[in-house]
């Protein structure tokens, strides 16, 4: 079997993580027990491009038990726990190719090594490994059956494909289930991005000026979460409703021209580039923190910052200070990328259940369906969707309520009115 992972020896802690995680994936687990019954991807290679966490192992078990042949490999060269490597390889016998820290060149390799097992299905986080093989390797096209993304930035690139026609099998986009992106986009960023950056520096967020740009579903969750923590939250949009809604939900809504000037900690999750530029580095207050949480390392402009720069020193694992010409310093964490998984443990294991379930639901949606989905961006139905949540509800403790035939009929028709 090929791998590549920094050390097999790590593998007994990892053991332990991923089985600290499973604790609090009981949705992922029911899919699993109905999957090791039915086996409904008997025989399918699945290659998955996702962060190489505690969580991830214990839907690449799922599929396992689903009958698949899964092969892992990273969709961030920060985010890998190289000790959940090691056991996925070591004890599960899947092939793992994530070390943590991998530069540019070994994570394409890593992904062409995910190619290279000729799959059927493809899971993505960012659309990475999508494009590679509708790049790179498209005789591997004729056997796929459908791929699955899980963020807003992979889904974003898939419509791009789509729109321009080269696309050429059905995506699930995963990150478009309700009960994946209203509550890990939300509530998994909001509290794990603070966490890294927490880590990173060991910050009191009481009493300062925290910029979240972007205000979108990552966006709403950090703002609350930094509030929560008595953080002045001040947000930065462009889209006037989320702006709006920001200066409702009762922060301070400003250009980034002029919270440049007041912030003291920033963060991107806006899924755009260039989001934080050379003219705001310019004039940021000595000793800025700033870090990235939306997908990619390009939200915040590091090139001009680089150009701008007289001296670097490493401060702490995950901080790099700047000095700038104008004599102020700046502080980058986790190089720009993915804060929550450089710094921390990426999302907790309670909402990736729920990412996960419809993850591995929609595998088996595939295979149920294949041939007869167009090449385009599909979601799962939102029947699924609500299972789910009545799933996670149930292993919750809660139940709810049922409508009654009277009240059904009711919300269908329209003769009774005043
Ligand atoms: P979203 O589409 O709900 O929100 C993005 C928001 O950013 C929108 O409201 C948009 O108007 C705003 N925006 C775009 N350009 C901007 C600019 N130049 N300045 C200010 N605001 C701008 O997307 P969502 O789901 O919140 O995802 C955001 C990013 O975070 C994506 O890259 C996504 O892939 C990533 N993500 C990261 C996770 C993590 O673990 N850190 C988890 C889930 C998503």
């Amino acid at each position: 079997m090929r791998y590549d992972v920094k050390d097999l020896s790590l593998s007994g802690m990892g053991r332990l993580r991923i089985e600290w995680a499973a604790k609090n994936m009981p949705v992922i687990a029911s899919v699993a027990e109905r999957f090791s019954a039915s086996r409904p991807l008997e025989g399918i290679r699945i290659a998955t491009c996702l962060h190489v966490t505690a969580e991830t192992a214990n839907l690449m078990l799922a599929l396992k038990r689903g009958g698949a042949n899964p092969v892992l490999c990273a969709s961030n060269p920060l985010s890998t726990q190289d000790d959940v490597a090691a056991n996925l390889v070591r004890e599960h016998k899947i092939p793992v190719f994530a070390i943590k820290g991998e530069d540019n060149d070994t994570y394409y390799k890593h992904i062409a090594a995910a190619l290279d097992h000729e799959p059927h299905i493809t899971m993505d986080d960012g659309a990475d490994l999508v494009t590679t093989l509708l790049s790179d390797r498209k005789d591997l096209i004729e056997n796929i059956i459908g791929s699955t993304e899980e963020t807003t930035t992979g889904v974003v690139r898939l419509k791009s494909m789509e729109r321009e026609g080269v696309l050429k099998f059905p995506v699930i986009a995963v990150n478009d289930s309700q009960t994946k992106h209203f509550f890990d986009n939300r509530y998994g960023t909001g509290q794990s991005a603070l966490d890294g950056i927490i880590r990173a520096t060991n910050i009191l967020l009481a009493g300062k000026r925290f910029v979240v740009c972007g205000y979108g579903w990552c966006g709403r969750g950090l703002a609350h979460t930094a509030k929560g923590l008595n953080a002045h939250v001040i947000v930065v949009e462009v889209d006037p409703i989320k702006a709006l809604e920001a200066v409702m939900d009762g922060f301070d809504v400003m250009p980034i021209d002029e919270a440049a000037k007041v912030g003291e900690i920033f963060v991107t999750v806006a899924g755009n580039k260039s989001v934080i530029r050379g003219e705001h580095f310019e004039v940021m207050k000595n000793h800025a923190i700033l870090a990235n949480a939306g997908h990619f390392n390009v939200e915040l402009d590091l090139i001009a910052l680089e150009e701008m720069t007289v001296a670097k020193r490493k401060l702490r694992s995950f901080v790099v200070e700047h000095e700038l010409k104008n004599g102020r310093h700046i502080n980058i964490l986790g190089e720009g990328r993915l804060i929550n998984l450089a710094a921390a443990e990426g999302h907790p294991a309670s909402v990736m259940d729920m990412s996960f379930a419809n993850q591995a639901l929609a595998a088996e949606y595939l295979v149920v369906n294949k041939g007869k989905l167009e090449p385009k961006v599909h979601v799962l139905p939102v029947e699924m969707d609500r299972q789910i949540a009545l799933l996670k509800l149930k292993t919750m403790g809660y139940e709810i309520d049922t409508l009654s035939d009277e009240q059904a009929s009711y919300l269908r028709g329209w003769r009774e009115g005043t």
